[in-house]
């Protein structure tokens, strides 16, 4: 084995033309007796945004620290640009731009400041320094912030200014996990925008973890699902929409709470599958929206019971993921804490 480069040389080359940005062959990590990844197979084309989609604990984050070189790989092997990440180390770090699930910027430190000492960490030469970190500012749209505080900055802000430090030595490949966890709607689409316009305008290839599945559909080429350190389905999303049985989901709204609703919807022509989410609100998987529609009404009709609300709907990556899984992946999310007040002093007990 011939010793790993010391500077980060930032004209290198792979050895070979890669023939996929990624490759993950059978790749295992285990904590002790406890196996977070349990033998994972993927590829990444030049130029792909690819999303690994999932719930809190899959083992996305852990996926990713081993592509990225931060924990050993138990077995399997995984091909970074062209390099074996266990082999070749700091060839793969060269590569790649990490943006990790916590913001890791430096608070206390103006904006260029927290691009400028990554350049240095990445050996950038100074006069490509500046051009860079102007570059990547202009590309996130903080170029007016450049001697703010990081500490000043919204939440938003703040994650396309590490996305920018991700940048700053001109990646090839850029891995960012759950890159707008906790950022508004508004400022998410924003993230979105910026990630897809970066990837066409610096020829990126790009993987992303995400436990939101609106975001693996906009965002993302080609999504695999994962669960419990297993990979349970890989496609494009309409590849993966179409792989559930049912074109449509109806959703029906009842009045009141009427338990014979479920077995009457599954005897419905199309119908392929019926969720009953609360009382008196239910999903339908049918190969035919209007059809399932047209004898649910009449049905209704002829009992007299009164629908409050109804839609028609194609299936979702939410569909995707019940279907293999068994599991909806927004019962996963973390619950907003419950706060019990003290009783107010004189209150009556
Ligand atoms: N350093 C560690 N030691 C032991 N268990 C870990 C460690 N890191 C992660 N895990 C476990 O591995 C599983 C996958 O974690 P993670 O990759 O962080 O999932 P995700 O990013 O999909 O939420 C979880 O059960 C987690 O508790
Ligand atoms: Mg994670």
């Amino acid at each position: 084995m011939t010793a790993p480069p010391t500077n980060l040389d930032q004209n290198a080359k792979a050895p070979t033309a890669p023939a996929a940005a990624i490759a993950v062959e059978n790749i295992v990590k285990r904590y002790g007796t406890f196996e977070a990844v349990k033998g994972v197979s993927f590829s990444v084309a030049d130029g792909e945004i690819f999303g690994l989609l999932g719930p809190n604990g899959a083992g996305k984050s852990t996926l990713i620290r081993m592509m990225t070189t931060l924990v050993p790989i138990t077995s399997g092997r995984a091909i970074v640009a062209g390099y074996d990440v266990a082999k070749d180390p700091d060839a793969v770090r060269r590569m790649i731009g990490v943006i990790p699930q916590a913001l890791t910027s430096d608070p206390d430190l103006t904006v260029e400041e927290n691009l400028s000492i990554y350049a240095k960490l990445y050996s950038v030469p100074k006069a490509e320094r500046l051009k860079n970190i102007a570059e990547v500012l202009e590309a996130v749209d903080l170029a007016k912030w450049r001697g703010a505080q990081t500490k000043t900055l919204s939440g938003g802000m703040r994650r396309r200014l590490e996305i920018a430090r991700g940048l700053v030595h001109n990646p090839s490949m850029f891995f960012l996990d759950e890159p707008t966890t906790g950022l508004d709607p508004v400022s998410r689409i924003a993230v979105w925008e910026m990630l897809d316009n970066l990837r066409r305008t610096r020829n990126l290839t790009m993987l992303i973890t995400t436990h939101y599945m609106e975001e693996a559909d906009k965002l993302c080429d080609r999504i695999a699902i994962v669960d419990h350190g297993k990979l349970v389905a890989l496609g494009t999303p309409i590849e993966l929409k179409h792989s559930v049985p049912g074109a449509n989901v109806v959703e029906v709204h009842f009045d009141r709470e009427t338990p014979q609703w479920k077995a009457r919807l599954e005897s419905l022509d199309g119908v392929t599958s019926v969720q009953a989410e609360s009382a008196g609100f239910y999903r339908v998987l049918t190969s035919s929206g209007s059809k399932t529609t047209m004898q649910l009404v009449e049905l209704a009709a002829q009992l007299g019971e009164t629908l409050t609300s109804l839609s028609v709907q194609n299936t979702s990556l939410d569909d995707v993921f019940v279907h293999y899984t068994g599991r909806q992946l927004r019962d996963e999310q973390v619950k907003p804490p419950v706060f019990t007040l003290p009783p107010r002093p004189g209150a009556q007990p």
